[in-house]
């Protein structure tokens, strides 16, 4: 007779996150360590809600929004766990069940609330105690960008110097009282043809413009802090659009080039331009993918959602608050 007991079991949710200074390229593969520091705000309307259950079976079972899920995803989900495992000296399996409230196939963000929920819920699950800090390393293992979603609001992280990781974390800008909301045009495409990791792999093999590129992130990541602690609209444009601009720069430089815009992308950042030029505080980035997202004070998110949502080949539109960070919802 096979017995299948629950030990313990964790949920937590975390939300997306989009960066303004962007992350790409890796010093350490393996590790997951980043070349350079980056720069974002957690979104509250993209999330992901993660329950890890210890059971006694002989493997690990991945449930992506209730179906279950194998290969690469179930691998990716399993090893993560044993960074867990390894800690507190456990070889228990685990189900986890993992839901976004957001279409995974459109390619939005999804790694980084992903992540870090399952940092949080996984620890938690197998009574690991663990920092902010200790966290954000944890989901760093998972992607680079969820260390960023362990916490809410503007997040800064840190590459640092170590070849252990052990200074690659993020931590919150909890000081900055500027409020800005993103709108997200979802460009009417298919899940991205190249992910991040292969994508920053490729590009720091082959690009002639990546040092150049990391060169550049440090001190953008200065000029946005202080311009976003100073409220320098025009100044944040610049900054943000810039980071996002040289980002696929060095991207479309690779040999063969990796072009994540798209038609869609292309309308959306007509318009984002129209908008400012003609009065409107608004500015875009591009993440690894065909979508725009524009950040704009909360009084013009309306006016910015409609111009976007009218935009060619954009599907669909969808506007968010600031969001918190990574939480424990509830242990058993
Ligand atoms: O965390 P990853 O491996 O999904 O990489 C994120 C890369 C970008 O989204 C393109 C930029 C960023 O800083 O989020």
């Amino acid at each position: 007779m096979t017995h299948c007991y629950i030990s313990a079991v964790a949920t937590a949710t975390a939300h997306a996150n989009i960066a303004l200074v962007k992350y790409w390229g890796k010093s350490q593969v393996a590790l997951n360590i980043p070349a350079a520091g980056s720069l974002s705000l957690t979104l509250e309307a993209l999330s992901t809600r993660t329950q890890v259950s210890l059971q006694d079976g002989a493997e690990d079972q991945l449930y992506l929004d209730g179906a279950p899920a194998e290969g690469r995803a179930l691998a990716r989900v399993s090893a993560f766990m044993d960074l867990i495992r390894d800690r507190v000296g456990s070889t228990a399996r685990v189900r986890v069940d993992s839901s976004n409230n957001f279409p995974t196939a459109a390619g939005l963000a999804s790694s980084a609330s992903a992540f870090a929920a399952l940092a949080r819920a996984g620890s938690a699950a197998f009574g690991l105690e663990l920092s902010p800090r200790e966290l954000s390393i944890l989901a760093r293992r998972g992607s680079g960008s969820a260390a960023r979603s362990v916490f809410g609001g503007f997040v800064r992280m840190q590459a640092g110097q170590a070849a252990d990781g052990s200074e690659a974390f993020a931590r919150p800008l909890s000081e900055l009282d500027l409020e800005l909301h993103a709108v997200i045009a979802v460009a009417a495409a298919g899940p991205k043809k190249v992910g991040s990791t292969d994508g920053m792999e490729h590009t720091r093999q082959t690009s002639p413009y990546h040092a150049a590129w990391l060169q550049q992130v440090e001190s953008d990541l200065e000029a946005t802090e202080a311009a976003l602690k100073e409220k320098d609209f025009d100044r944040l444009a610049e900054l943000v659009e810039g980071s996002c601009l040289a980002m696929h720069a060095d991207a479309m430089a690779a040999r063969p080039g990796i072009l994540y815009f798209q038609a869609p992308t292309l309308a959306a950042i007509e318009r984002v331009r129209a908008l400012r030029a003609a009065g409107t505080e608004v500015f875009f980035t591009v993440d690894a993918g065909p979508h725009l997202v524009a950040f704009t004070p909360p009084a013009q998110r309306a006016a910015v959602a409609a111009a976007l949502s009218d935009c060619p080949g954009v599907a669909e539109v969808i506007t968010s608050a600031p969001g918190a960070g990574a939480a424990l919802e509830s242990t058993g």
